[in-house]
């Protein structure tokens, strides 16, 4: 099953909802590869090419993808007859301890399908679930079926991103999407990534431009795009995205507000290290190019 899907996680700073702005920009291929895969949503919403590679450094992700992959039938008959309740978020969360990896991905998944904003740092991991616009547990089958089928044969690692970039074959494509440079991003994710990994990602992308072709994000700021003046495109890009809020977050706000979100702007920049065939459109504001 090569066709686009959606991602099988909610994930923060996820790229749902610039996947098509992003997709545009990929150039052909026949090796993909995502060092900071995250939920994968642009490897989930763009055609399968022969050889794919998804990476993150957090283990217990990893771990439900390998699940997913390779154990689809098991997962889904240990989540069966499950239901999105509080009580059952307080459960997995505090209680229930994993005996083995296909309990520990089991518990990832609840967590995951159930919190806000699919935040799984144990500190900032909330109940987030609401019946109008979360997926029900009765659909995790089906969405755990045909992720599995999307991931048979992809490659799939724990590493940090250095040794995927300088292990990928010449001719790669490369969507490097790491957190941001000045969000606070220890929120979200169980590994920080310090000023320094900023740093090395960029060198080593610098070392490995001419083998290889990358499309990297980032939050936009000066300091990126200084450290990234050698690169051929830089494309700023804005999109619109919601995020739903439960009873509970939404405190002293009206009940039938609930359910239509907050709407947000996610602003960033692209950056490529080849001359994209699109052409600036009207979210393109701006197109520099270095050569
Ligand atoms: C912005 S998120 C990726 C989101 C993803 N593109 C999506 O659409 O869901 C950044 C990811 O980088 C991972 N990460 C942090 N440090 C890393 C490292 N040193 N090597 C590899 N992955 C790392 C985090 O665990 C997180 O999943």
């Amino acid at each position: 099953m090569n066709k686009p899907i959606n991602s099988p996680f909610r994930y923060p700073g996820g790229k749902f909802y610039a996947r098509n702005l992003i997709i545009k920009h990929i150039p052909a291929h026949s090796y993909y590869a995502e060092p900071f895969v995250g939920g994968g949503s642009i490897f989930f919403a763009k055609e399968k090419v022969t050889n794919n590679w998804l990476n993150d450094i957090d283990e217990l992700l990893i771990n439900t993808y390998f699940i997913i992959r390779d154990q689809p039938e098991e997962l889904i008959n240990f989540l069966d007859g499950e239901v999105a309740t509080k009580e059952r978020h307080k459960f997995y969360k505090h209680e229930f301890k994993p005996q083995d990896k296909l309990e520990a991905a089991s518990r990832w998944f609840y967590l995951n399908r159930t919190s806000y904003s699919g935040i799984m740092k144990p500190q900032n991991c909330y109940w987030g679930y609401g019946e109008k616009y979360s997926m029900r547990p009765e659909n995790w089958p089906r969405n755990i079926r045909r992720t599995s089928e999307k991931l048979q044969n992809v490659q799939i690692t724990k590493l940090d991103f250095e040794e995927v970039i300088t292990s990928v074959p010449d001719g790669a494509f490369l969507f490097i999407d790491p957190p941001y440079f000045n969000a606070d991003q220890d929120k979200f994710y169980v590994h920080s990534f310090s000023k320094d990994d900023h740093l090395r990602l960029c060198r080593i992308l610098y070392e490995h431009q001419h083998r290889i072709k990358f499309l990297i994000t980032y939050d936009n700021s000066n300091e990126i795009r200084e450290l990234y003046n050698w690169a051929v495109e830089v494309h700023d890009k804005e999109w619109n995205y919601t995020i739903n809020r439960t009873d509970d977050q939404k405190n002293g706000k009206r009940r039938q507000d609930n359910f239509k979100g907050e709407r947000y702007k996610g602003k960033e920049i692209f950056i490529l290290n080849y001359f994209s065939l699109e052409s600036p459109d009207l979210e393109s504001k701006q197109l520099i190019l270095n050569i």
